[in-house]
């Protein structure tokens, strides 16, 4: 299959290509396209084949559920066999936006899409060309980012291309993906609601609304009294495994001084990458290469990803890098999604 790209304006996308993008997923075809977040790889959620072609597209374990996308609460509910209050109380205060809702499913949400889980994930996306392709076609879109499976997510176009180039139908390049991390994944169905994924929407935000929601942190220290009696759940959400958002190559979270450890492992002949928030003391070798990060948690979730793929697929005389070493970033409640994906990207 040849995978066709538009180049969309990311603010006001041309309603041809849109047209275009929403018959191919009505017909059952795959496209991929720019969310707030990171480039979703959207199907129509209600056509059982069209999903089993994003599974295998992505090379998806089949019981690993998608997020569900659609225009409004409306139609989210429409999917939802319960739409609860706290729902509706968040739908109001963050969407469109980067949050993600699991409720009981509704019977015509096919069980692929939830691999077989009876509930379902529902989102409205921010992004004018996610939130314009969803109006214009009027169908709700399974979307999950548009990588290979277990790899980083794509925040840039060819992100998409390098993971997914004649798998998928269309792709509608819109420029990078401004919040660089997935949304966060709430789970509404127990009580207290609990976060199974750490996001770009800050759990302090969610508590503004609901009072206290249980953090991964809060179910894997299993002494948590609300994680007591559900031992069974210490891995919540499918997709929340060990090793995930990973790159090709090892990469170490350096406690202290990142530089330090870099040059261990230059001395150990190693070829080493370092991605840093840290400004610059002059630090340089020729073993190393150097990616640095702004300290503000928004610069540094939307450029956490790119700045891994480049390193992914950097050279020094003509080799790739050994290891990925990553300065330990800051800590706090806005750090989390980011800690979070810095964890699984570096577990073996
Ligand atoms: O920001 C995002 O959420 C992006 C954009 C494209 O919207 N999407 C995304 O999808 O990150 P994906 O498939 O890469 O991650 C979805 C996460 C997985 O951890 C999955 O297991 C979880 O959401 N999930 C989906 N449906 C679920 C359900 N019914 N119950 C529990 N977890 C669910
Ligand atoms: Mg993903």
């Amino acid at each position: 299959m040849k995978t066709r790209v538009e180049r969309v304006d990311p603010s006001r996308p041309d309603e041809r290509v849109l047209a275009e993008a929403g018959a191919i997923l009505a017909a059952g075809g795959l496209v991929a396209f720019p969310t707030e977040t990171v480039y979703g790889l959207g199907a129509h959620a209600l056509d059982v084949r069209a999903v089993q072609r994003l599974f295998d597209a992505k090379g998806r374990p089949a019981t690993n559920p998608i997020i569900v996308h659609v225009p409004d609460e409306e139609q989210a509910r429409n999917l939802a066999a319960d739409w609860p209050a706290d729902a509706s109380f968040l739908a109001r205060a963050f969407w469109p936006g980067p949050l993600t809702l699991v409720v009981p499913r509704a019977p015509t949400v096919p069980s692929i899409v939830t691999a077989g889980a009876a509930t379902v994930a529902l989102r409205v996306p921010a992004h004018p060309v996610a939130l314009e392709l969803l109006r214009h076609c009027g169908l709700p879109i399974a979307a999950p980012s548009a990588n290979r499976s277990s790899h980083l997510s794509p925040t840039r176009a060819e992100h998409v291309l390098a993971d997914l180039d004649g798998r998928i139908d269309l792709l509608l390049d819109g420029g990078p993906t401004p919040g660089g991390l997935e949304s966060t994944v709430l789970d509404l169905t127990c009580l207290p609601p609990r976060i199974l994924r750490p996001g770009l929407l800050a759990a302090a935000r969610i508590e503004m609304i609901l009072g206290p929601v249980l953090r991964p942190s809060d179910i894997r220290e299993s002494n948590h009294p609300e994680a007591k009696d559900r031992p069974s759940e210490a891995l919540p959400s499918p997709g929340l495994l060990p090793r995930h958002y990973a790159p090709a190559i090892p990469l170490d979270v350096a406690p202290g001084d990142g530089w330090l450890r870099v040059l261990e492992l230059c001395r150990q002949g190693q070829r080493v990458g370092w991605l840093t928030y840290r400004s610059s003391r002059g630090e340089n070798h020729p073993q190393a290469v150097i990616v640095r990060l702004a300290p503000d948690v928004a610069s540094y979730s939307s450029g956490l990803y790119a700045a891994l793929r480049f390193l992914e697929s950097a050279r020094l005389a003509s080799a790739p890098l050994d290891r990925i070493v990553v300065d330990t970033p800051p800590q706090g409640d806005d750090w989390l999604a980011v800690h979070d994906r810095l964890r699984r990207a570096s577990a073996p």
